[in-house]
């Protein structure tokens, strides 16, 4: 089938504002939106930029607004889009060019949780060993692939750039509840500033956004409720 694209594009070195450019690429109905990208970068113009690296739903490298959600371009097929498809930058990101965008204060943000195990005790012989119900604790929240899609479809983030956002408090969730962590403390003190998870005004455009299905919304309540505990 022949399949109308849009992509808007913009070159900060060149482009004084975005504008959308339209391709027409043969497509089967099993494709998905990466085929389309790279029909167009192979065969129409080389100078479209976009990232991937797995093709396979696992990098979290192609993130992108899709006919108006952000998905993974490697995920959707276009027969659940339809003839006309609109491919835009995340929002929210400096765009660096066309579909590449800025992520190094997303990924410091990241890096503020301290997403790692905080060990106090030297590492034993074999493995810091754990009960199959006490990894089942934040079994959900280990899914995430640092796509931004959550951060980047979330209203307060967009208000305030400076808000944490739904990826961050994911993966401090993921350390938070592990039973062998012994860095909770300085994690709760990043999340309870007032850029932290008090942001959060439970909009659930995150949740929607996940292509890993991850119970954002939940795992940031639980944060939250960390917080109020640790107070009393
Ligand atoms: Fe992507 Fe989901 Fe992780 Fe957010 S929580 S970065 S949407 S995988
Ligand atoms: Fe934003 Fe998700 Fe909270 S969309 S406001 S982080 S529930
Ligand atoms: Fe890796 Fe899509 S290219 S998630």
């Amino acid at each position: 089938m022949q399949v109308k694209l849009r992509v808007k594009r913009f070159d900060r070195e060149r482009d004084r504002e975005p504008y959308w450019a339209e391709y027409e690429v043969e497509a089967e109905a099993t494709d998905r939106v990466l085929d389309l990208l790279h029909s167009v970068k192979w065969y129409q113009d080389g100078t479209l930029s976009f990232r991937r690296s797995c093709g396979h739903g696992i990098c979290g490298s192609d993130a992108m607004l899709i006919n108006g959600r952000n998905r993974l371009a490697c995920k959707v097929l276009i027969k659940e889009l339809g003839k006309r498809i609109s491919v835009e930058p995340l929002r929210g990101f400096p765009v660096v060019k066309d579909l590449v965008v800025d992520q190094q204060a997303f990924f410091r943000k990241f890096e503020s949780v301290q997403p790692y195990l905080v060990a106090e005790e030297p590492p034993p012989a074999r493995e810091r060993r754990q009960s199959p119900e006490a990894r089942e604790r934040f079994d959900d929240t280990t899914k995430c692939i640092l796509c931004a899609a959550c951060t980047t479809s979330c209203p307060s983030f967009w208000s305030n750039p400076n808000y944490l956002g739904p990826a961050a408090i994911v993966n401090a969730h993921r350390f938070l509840f592990d039973d062998r962590d012994a860095g909770q403390e300085a994690r709760l003190q990043v999340l309870n500033q007032s850029d932290g998870v008090w942001r959060c005004r439970t909009i659930f455009n995150c949740v929607e956004a996940c292509p890993r299905g991850i119970d954002i919304t939940r795992a940031i309540g639980e944060v939250k409720k960390a917080l109020l505990l640790r107070r009393t």
